[in-house]
């Protein structure tokens, strides 16, 4: 094997070198002999040449055959500049040092676009840097400029609810190209709570005003545990009829928001009473605890009801 090899190794590149050298020869001797000794050779280079064979302009694709990359650039990532590149380019090829200058040749924006954003984002190139995969915007500061304009909400949002985020630019967050969204955790872990790291986020924290925490009535109470074990285990441990009931449903959708005892209970008792005492829990104690302890009524027999015979 090994010897075959080299054996074949040695003769093709005699071979080659024969072929080349007289391949040279041949041509030389085509190029001397030809053009003088044949007269019939106007004949042949007119029917190259014929009236009818008009001179097509070259198609895409052959300008891709010099230019590959741009070529390549507009056939995977040109979205809607996927039109032929005479449509832009209407002269080409006409650049010479010194005489018209590289900027001039090449095609304006505004010879097919308007101000499409308004009149604050006049400088096209600077966040569509390249023209031929306009929509393929990369972070820098030109875009960055710009994010108040075409996101007004987000923007005022940022500046309205001031937290600790505020003060980080938007591609802090929105970093590496445009639309890119962050996990929350790229930059911090998740409250150490019990059952909650299934839970997004962004069910409770809107990004943009992070501290107006919001989150569904079905939001399970072991996601508020790691905060408020106390409310949790008193609750838990005290067994009344609210021991059933989920913490949203007192503390429903905003954080911190607390529902009124009459919101559910109405006027529960005679309107004397409510009158003398006004606050529920003087009798009642915390909403979590409901001390049945504490009532007037468990110890009847030695006071006077407070509340009266009208009371269920
Ligand atoms: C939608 C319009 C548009 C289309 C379509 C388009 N171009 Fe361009 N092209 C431009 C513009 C505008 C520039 C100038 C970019 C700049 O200022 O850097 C340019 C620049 C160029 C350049 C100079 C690049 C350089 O880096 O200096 C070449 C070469 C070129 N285009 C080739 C092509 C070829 C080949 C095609 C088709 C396969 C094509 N273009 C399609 C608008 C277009
Ligand atoms: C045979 C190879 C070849 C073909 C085919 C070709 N180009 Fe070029 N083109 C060049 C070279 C070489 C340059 C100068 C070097 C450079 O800028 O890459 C150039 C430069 C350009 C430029 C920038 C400078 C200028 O003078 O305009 C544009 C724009 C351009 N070509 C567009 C096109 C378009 C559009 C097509 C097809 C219609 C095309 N080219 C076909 C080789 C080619
Ligand atoms: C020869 C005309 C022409 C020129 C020059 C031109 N465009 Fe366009 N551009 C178009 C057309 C046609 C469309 C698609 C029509 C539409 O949906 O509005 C388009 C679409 C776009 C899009 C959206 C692309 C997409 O996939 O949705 C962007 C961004 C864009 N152009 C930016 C530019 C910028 C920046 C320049 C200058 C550097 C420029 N164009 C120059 C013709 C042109
Ligand atoms: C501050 C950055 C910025 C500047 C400056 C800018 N654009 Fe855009 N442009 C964008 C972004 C971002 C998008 C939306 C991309 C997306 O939808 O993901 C866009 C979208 C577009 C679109 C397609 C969607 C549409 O609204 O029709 C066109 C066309 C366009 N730009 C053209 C232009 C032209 C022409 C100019 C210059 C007059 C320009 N842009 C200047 C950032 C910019
Ligand atoms: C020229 C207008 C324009 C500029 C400038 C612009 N955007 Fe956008 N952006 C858009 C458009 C259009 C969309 C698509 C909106 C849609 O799908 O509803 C978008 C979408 C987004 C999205 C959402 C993607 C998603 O999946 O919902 C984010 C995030 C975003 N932009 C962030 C930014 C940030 C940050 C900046 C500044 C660095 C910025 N944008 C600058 C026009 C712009
Ligand atoms: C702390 C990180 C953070 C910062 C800072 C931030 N964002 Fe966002 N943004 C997000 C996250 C996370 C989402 C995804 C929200 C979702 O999926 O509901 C988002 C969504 C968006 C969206 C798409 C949804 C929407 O609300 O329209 C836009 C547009 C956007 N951000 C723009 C901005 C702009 C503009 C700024 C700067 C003023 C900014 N963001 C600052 C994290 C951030
Ligand atoms: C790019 C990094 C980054 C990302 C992504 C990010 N944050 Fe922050 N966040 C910070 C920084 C920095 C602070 C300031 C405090 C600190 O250093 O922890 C902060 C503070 C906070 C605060 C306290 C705000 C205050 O004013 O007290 C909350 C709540 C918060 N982040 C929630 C979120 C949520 C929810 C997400 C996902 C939507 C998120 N963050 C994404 C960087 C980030
Ligand atoms: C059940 C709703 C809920 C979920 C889910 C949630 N959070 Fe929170 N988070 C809160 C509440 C409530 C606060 C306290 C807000 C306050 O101080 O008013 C808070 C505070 C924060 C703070 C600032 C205080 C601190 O502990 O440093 C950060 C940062 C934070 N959350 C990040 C996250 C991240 C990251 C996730 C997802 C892994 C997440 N949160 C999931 C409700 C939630
Ligand atoms: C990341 C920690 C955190 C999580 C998770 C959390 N909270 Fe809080 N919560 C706080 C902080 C901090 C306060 C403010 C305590 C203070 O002011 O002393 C608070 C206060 C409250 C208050 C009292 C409001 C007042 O005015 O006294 C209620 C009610 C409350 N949270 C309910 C909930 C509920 C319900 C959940 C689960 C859906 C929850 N919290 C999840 C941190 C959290
Ligand atoms: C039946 C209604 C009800 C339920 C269920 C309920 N709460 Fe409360 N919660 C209240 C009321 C009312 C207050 C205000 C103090 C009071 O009057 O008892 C309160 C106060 C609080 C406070 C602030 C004072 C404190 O005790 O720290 C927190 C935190 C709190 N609740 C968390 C929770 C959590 C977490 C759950 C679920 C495990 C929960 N609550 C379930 C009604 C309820
Ligand atoms: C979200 C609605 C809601 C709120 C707010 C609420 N409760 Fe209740 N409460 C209930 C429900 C439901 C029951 C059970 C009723 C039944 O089964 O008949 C109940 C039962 C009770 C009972 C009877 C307990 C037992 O175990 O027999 C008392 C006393 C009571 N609530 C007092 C209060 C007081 C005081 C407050 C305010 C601090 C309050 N509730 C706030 C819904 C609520
Ligand atoms: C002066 C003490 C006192 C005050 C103030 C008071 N309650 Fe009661 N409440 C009682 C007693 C005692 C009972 C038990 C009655 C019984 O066993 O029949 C009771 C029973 C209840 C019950 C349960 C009724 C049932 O069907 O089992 C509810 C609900 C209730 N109270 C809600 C409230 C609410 C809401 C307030 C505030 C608006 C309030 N109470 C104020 C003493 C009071």
């Amino acid at each position: 094997m090994d010897f075959r090899r080299k054996i074949s190794t040695k003769h093709l590149i005699y071979i080659t070198l024969a072929l080349a050298i007289l391949g040279l020869g041949l041509s030389f001797i085509g190029c001397v002999a030809k053009a003088p000794s044949e007269p019939g050779a106007e004949k042949d280079i007119s029917s190259v040449y014929t009236s009818e064979s008009e001179a097509e302009p070259l198609k895409p694709e052959e300008c891709g055959r010099c230019h590959t990359r741009i070529y390549y650039l507009i056939v995977t990532e040109g979205g809607k500049h996927r039109i032929d590149c005479r449509q832009c380019h209407v002269q080409f090829h006409i650049y010479r040092p010194g005489k018209e200058p590289y900027k001039e040749i090449l095609p304006k924006c505004e010879t097919c676009h308007e101000n499409v954003h308004g009149e604050e984002l006049v400088q096209c190139s600077g966040c569509h840097s390249e023209v031929h995969t306009p929509m393929n915007i990369p972070q820098g500061s030109a875009l960055e400029q710009g994010c108040y304009v075409c996101h007004p909400k987000a923007d005022k949002e940022m500046k309205t609810y001031l937290t600790q985020h505020t003060e980080l630019d938007c591609c802090a967050c929105h970093h590496t190209r445009h639309r890119y969204i962050p996990e929350c955790t790229e930059c911090h872990q998740p409250h150490a709570v019990g059952g909650m790291t299934h839970i997004g986020c962004l069910t409770c924290h809107p990004p943009h005003k992070a501290l107006q925490v919001v989150y569904p009535k079905d939001m399970p109470q072991e996601s508020c545990f790691g905060c408020h074990r106390n409310a949790y285990e008193m609750l838990k441990q005290s067994d009344t009829k609210h021991t059933a009931l989920s913490c949203t449903e007192c503390h429903p959708e905003k954080h911190r928001a607390i529902k009124r005892c009459r919101e559910c209970h109405g006027e529960p008792h005679s309107a004397a009473m409510l009158q003398k005492y006004r606050v529920c829990g003087q009798c009642h104690g915390v909403a979590h605890g409901l001390n049945q302890e504490k009532f007037p009524s468990k110890s009847r027999e030695k006071t006077e009801s407070p509340y009266g015979t009208g009371h269920k």
